[in-house]
């Protein structure tokens, strides 16, 4: 079967003082920037308020896929597709109504995504593959970037993919994504990858990008 892959490139790790030169850096040959927003209460870690976060999504090149680790998700998820984002994620640990809050991004013109910590089990929100343009399956704890993949989320991937089948619902992975385990996730099924460190920490990250692609496509064939 082939798949379409996408890499998108997170900024959580790239130097935030030069971000529209880091940008540029990746712009060609990436699909979406990957924005992290944190707030120190869902994850114990704080990066963009909404107006930074408009800001970044205003002035990228690159359509913005949002990924939004906050908690009561559910007020400012349909503000994020406002300002402009391809993609808005909550996270299902987050939310208190999935279902209005999904239709609330996609009223924006924005794809919804459903995404899920570690400890979280995908049989609890397979209900919901009918409404969700992407799963997101964290491969490490929201928080941080750098830290290391975890290979026994796998299943979780596969599960999902069946789930998935040929229907056009992205299937993302975000956590510890290099070029030593993104055949493992591409494999089990994932189409759309994040990567953070092992881009934005590479000499060329553009060239990483492309390894990346090539590396996923690979399997994905
Ligand atoms: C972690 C974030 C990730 C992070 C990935 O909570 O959601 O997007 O930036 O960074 P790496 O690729 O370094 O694991
Ligand atoms: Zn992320």
């Amino acid at each position: 079967m082939t798949r379409e892959i996408r890499i998108t490139p997170s900024i959580l790790n790239a130097d935030l003082t030069k971000l529209s030169q880091e940008i540029a850096r990746i712009a060609g040959v990436s699909d979406l920037l990957h924005l992290d927003v944190m707030d120190n209460v869902f994850v114990p870690n704080f990066t963009f308020d909404f107006e930074r976060a408009s800001q970044i999504i205003k002035e990228s090149v690159l359509p913005v896929d949002a990924h939004l680790m906050v908690a009561d998700v559910d007020l400012i998820a349909p503000a994020y597709g406002e300002a402009g984002c391809a993609s808005v994620t909550i996270h299902a640990e987050a939310t208190t109504n999935i279902a209005s809050t999904l239709r609330a991004i996609r009223h924006t013109g924005a794809r919804a995504g459903l995404g899920i910590k570690p400890g979280t089990k995908i049989e609890d929100y397979e209900s919901f593959s009918d409404q969700v343009d992407m799963f997101l399956i964290m491969t490490v704890e929201p928080g941080f970037g750098g830290q290391k993949f975890m290979h026994e989320m796998m299943e979780k991937v596969r599960r999902t993919r069946k789930l998935i089948g040929d229907r056009p619902i992205w299937l993302q992975v975000d956590g510890g994504i290099s070029i030593d385990t993104i055949a493992e996730a591409a494999e089990a099924g994932a189409d759309t990858f994040v990567a953070g460190s092992a881009v934005f920490n590479a000499g060329d990250p553009a060239a990483m990008v492309l390894s990346l692609r090539n590396c996923a496509t690979s399997v994905a064939d």
